[in-house]
C-alpha cells in the first residue's frame, strides 16, 4: 500500500481493482493511434485507450479484437457524444468559398469541396459492438450519451468516465452517475471536452481546475492536460488526482500512428506554438499553429459547426501531406509538447508509473 493513499481514498475501489501498476491512463487520441499503442500501454501496466470517434462498428470490433490479441489487461474505449447537427447550406458554402483559393493553389480547382460530418457520435450500433465483449472502461468526450444509451453501457458492467473542463461540468457528470471524471485542463492537446458552455476565455488550467473538481465531487478524478513528465505526475497526485491521463507525450512513440508531417512538427515544437482552433472540426481543439491557422486565424467563423469542418479540408490535407506539408492538417498537441520524445510506449508508461509511486520519496 502506498504511504500516500490518503490522497487517493476514492481510488481504493474500482480503479485499484483494474490491477494497474499505477493509474497512468493513455489518453485516447483519434486519428493518431489505434490498438497498437493501447495494447502497449496496457501491457506495461497502464490503461491503454482505443479512440473510436472515427471508427465504424466493424472497425471498432476489429480494433478491440486486436488489443485483446496482444494483451489480456484492461483498456478503455472512447467515444464522442456530441449532438449531431446539420449546418445550413449557406454555412457549408461559406466554408467552401473560404477554402476555394487553396483548392486552386493546390491544383484542385475541379474538385468539389466535400460536405459530410467528420465524426460519428456514440450510438446503438457502436453499443452493440461493446456488448459483445465489454471493455473495462468506456469514456466519453463532450458530455454523455442519452439516458437509454448510458444505461446500456452501465448494464454491460463497463465503468463510465467522461471529461469535465469546469466544476459545473464535473457536478453534472457526477449527478448522472459516472464512475470517474477526467478533469481536462486548458493545456490539453486535441478537442476541449467542454459541453455546458462554449465560453473559451473562462476555461481553466489544470493547476486550478484539478483541486476544485476534486473538492466538488466524490468520484475519482483523473487529471489531464500538460502532464508529460515524472514531476507532472507527482504534481497531479499532490493536487488530489486518482490517476493521470496523458496524451501528447505518447505521440512520438513508435506505437502511435501519428502521421509523418505531424511527427516532424512535434519534433521541433515548443510550448508557445500551440493554439486553440475550430478550423479542423468546428469545435475548439489545441494544436500546433500551421499555415491555415495563421492565414485564416484559428477561430475563423466560416468553419461550419462540429463535426462538419473536417471534410472540406480533406483534399487539401492529402495534397499538402503528399508534399510533406502539414499546412492543412490538424497537428494536435498540448502545451507540454516540448517534452514529447521518441521513446517506446512501455518505457514511457513505466517511467510515469514509477513517478506515481515515488511521490514524497
Ligand atoms: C492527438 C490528440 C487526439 C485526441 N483525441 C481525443 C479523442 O479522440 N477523444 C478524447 O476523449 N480526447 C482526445 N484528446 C484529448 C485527450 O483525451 C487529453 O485530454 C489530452 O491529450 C491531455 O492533454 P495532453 O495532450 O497535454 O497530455 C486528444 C488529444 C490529442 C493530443
Amino acid at each position: 500500500m502506498s504511504p500516500h493513499c490518503g490522497h487517493n481514498d476514492r481510488m481504493s475501489n474500482w480503479i485499484e481493482a483494474l490491477g494497474l501498476k499505477a493509474p497512468i491512463w493513455q489518453a485516447p487520441m483519434a486519428g493518431s493511434q489505434h490498438h497498437k499503442l493501447a495494447a502497449a500501454v496496457s501491457k506495461a501496466g497502464g490503461l491503454g485507450a482505443l479512440p473510436a470517434a472515427m471508427l465504424t462498428p466493424d472497425l471498432l470490433a476489429q480494433h478491440m479484437a486486436a488489443v485483446r490479441a496482444q494483451t489480456e489487461r484492461p483498456f478503455q474505449v472512447n467515444f464522442f457524444c456530441h449532438q449531431p447537427t446539420t449546418p445550413t447550406p449557406d454555412a457549408l458554402s461559406d466554408w467552401a468559398q473560404t477554402l476555394r483559393p487553396y483548392y486552386r493553389e493546390l491544383g484542385l480547382e475541379g474538385t468539389a469541396v466535400p460536405q459530410a460530418p467528420g465524426r460519428t457520435p456514440f450510438g446503438p450500433e457502436l453499443a452493440e459492438v461493446l456488448e459483445q465483449a465489454p471493455p473495462s472502461v468506456v469514456s466519453f468526450h463532450f458530455g454523455l450519451p442519452d439516458q437509454a444509451l448510458l444505461e446500456r453501457v452501465k448494464a454491460m458492467g463497463s465503468k463510465v468516465v467522461s471529461s469535465a473542463t469546469t466544476v459545473p461540468e464535473a457536478l453534472w457528470l457526477e449527478a448522472r452517475g459516472v464512475d470517474a471524471i477526467v478533469a481536462q485542463g486548458l493545456e490539453a492537446g486535441g478537442h476541449r471536452g467542454m459541453f455546458l458552455s462554449d465560453e473559451l476565455s473562462s476555461q481553466q488550467g489544470l493547476m486550478t481546475l484539478l483541486p476544485q473538481v476534486v473538492a466538488a465531487v466524490k468520484v475519482p478524478v483523473i487529471a489531464a492536460g500538460g502532464i508529460a513528465t515524472p514531476a507532472g505526475v507527482r504534481a497531479a497526485r499532490a493536487l488530489g488526482a486518482s490517476g493521470v491521463q496523458v496524451g501528447t507525450v505518447f505521440l512520438l512513440t513508435p506505437e502511435a500512428t501519428t502521421s509523418e508531417v505531424h511527427r516532424a512538427a512535434l519534433r521541433q515544437a515548443q510550448g508557445h506554438q500551440t493554439a486553440l482552433t475550430r478550423l479542423f472540426s468546428g469545435r475548439p481543439a489545441r494544436g500546433l499553429m500551421n499555415r491555415l491557422m495563421l492565414e485564416l486565424g484559428p477561430m475563423h467563423e466560416s468553419a461550419p459547426p462540429f463535426p462538419w469542418a473536417t471534410a472540406g479540408l480533406a483534399p487539401l490535407r492529402s495534397a499538402a501531406e503528399a508534399q510533406d506539408l502539414g499546412d492543412f492538417s490538424p497537428l494536435w498537441a498540448g502545451q507540454h509538447v516540448a517534452a514529447a520524445r521518441e521513446i517506446g510506449a512501455a518505457e514511457l508508461t513505466s517511467e510515469l508509473a514509477r513517478a506515481w509511486h515515488s511521490m514524497g520519496a
